[in-house]
């Protein structure tokens, strides 16, 4: 039997108690699901970055690629200037890994948490498929005279027809997998952006002709932003380039609940892919025990679906569901009604 590699990098603020709930689960759901783990945990992140001045050290990436996947808690620090240390961790192992896909499943569990007017769990169950690795996300531009009247800041969207390639066929394979109405909507602005989103849309009706058996459609991201809100049953999954995903899926996490809940996958199909929670490190909340795991608990079930251990995740994913509609007051934090490791131990002991 293989004994799954897990890195493990808890991060900053809230991170490292949520990936606590998220490890007591995944040791629960491997002694029942009959599979081994060994985990290996990282301090990176604003803490070690204060006191070494190094925010990921030469020899993290080559040692990360190592394992079978790597469970993230949160990444952001108050005392540490925007930027830093998200560019240099998060995104760093994003690019440096090669994740191409940040997928974000969309799912409401329970109409009380919806801030919608009448939309229910079979309304909001879509996922984002958003590209990882390129756009406006690869950092190209300049300024021209800088600290002038006359100063102009150029920031370039890099869209390479491989790099669009491989996110819609990801896309394609993972509706034809996993999706029963086999529906993908690719987001974009073709109205405007007429380089990158006409590439984007040659190239999804070109992969297109090798999946029949999905149903595809075209939606202006602005307009999808309207539909998230007002009709979200018409989504099933949507493909998007990195700044648009980035922005809509925030909303997706709104609408199915908030940061509490929302779990996201940094993937690489041939490689070491990253999973969670996206709410960020909340400070305010940190050493409390009154945030919310379950956005965590969620990544984790996602890192199970991607090492192939099914069973685990879907009970993994069952027993949240269960959790949120028959416990929970409210999914945001200090509001639960239970501690976050209570929550934990909820789930753990809602496992089939
Ligand atoms: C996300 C986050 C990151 C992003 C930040 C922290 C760099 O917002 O994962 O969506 O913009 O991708
Ligand atoms: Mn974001």
């Amino acid at each position: 039997m293989k004994t799954y590699k897990i890195a493990v990098i808890p991060g900053d603020g809230t991170g490292p108690e949520v990936v606590c709930e998220g490890l007591k689960v995944l040791q629960s759901a491997a002694q029942r699901y009959r599979f081994k783990y060994q985990t290996i945990s990282y301090d990176f992140g604003g803490e070690r970055y204060l006191k070494t001045k190094e925010v990921l050290p030469e020899s993290a990436i080559k040692e990360l690629k190592t394992f079978d996947a790597i469970y993230l808690g949160a990444i952001g620090h108050p005392d540490v200037k925007p930027g830093i240390l998200e560019k240099g961790i998060l995104l760093k192992l994003r690019f440096d890994l090669d994740q191409y896909i940040n997928l974000r499943p969309v799912r409401l569990y329970d109409e009380r948490f919806c801030p919608l007017k009448n939309k229910g769990p079979k309304d909001i169950d879509f996922v984002v498929v958003r590209e990882n690795s390129e756009g406006l996300y690869k950092g190209l531009g300049e300024f021209q005279k800088k600290g002038t009247k006359e100063e102009v800041a150029i920031q370039v969207s890099h869209n390479t027809r491989q790099g669009i390639e491989r996110c819609i066929h990801y896309a394609f394979e993972y509706t034809r997998k996993n999706r029963q109405r086999k529906e993908l909507t690719l987001c974009g602005k073709t109205n405007v952006l007429t380089y990158a989103f006409d590439l984007w849309e040659r190239t999804f009706y070109e992969v297109a002709k090798e999946y029949p058996d999905v149903k595809t459609q075209y939606t202006h991201v602005d307009a999808t932003t309207m539909w998230f809100v007002k009709n979200p049953e018409w989504f099933d999954v949507i493909v998007t380039d990195n700044m648009f995903g980035d922005i809509i899926t925030d909303l997706g996490a709104m609408i199915q609940g908030g940061m509490g809940i929302a779990a996201g996958g940094n993937i690489n199909p041939r490689g070491v892919s990253m999973f969670e929670p996206i709410g960020g490190s909340a400070p305010k909340y940190t050493g409390q025990n009154v945030i919310n795991p379950l956005a965590a608990i969620c990544a984790m079930s996602m890192l199970l679906h991607q090492i192939g251990e099914y069973p685990a995740a879907q009970s993994i994913e069952d027993s949240v569901m269960m959790v949120v509609r028959t416990r929970l007051k409210d999914l945001a934090a200090g509001k639960m009604g239970y501690s976050t490791s209570e929550v934990g131990d909820l789930v753990v002991n809602g496992l089939k």
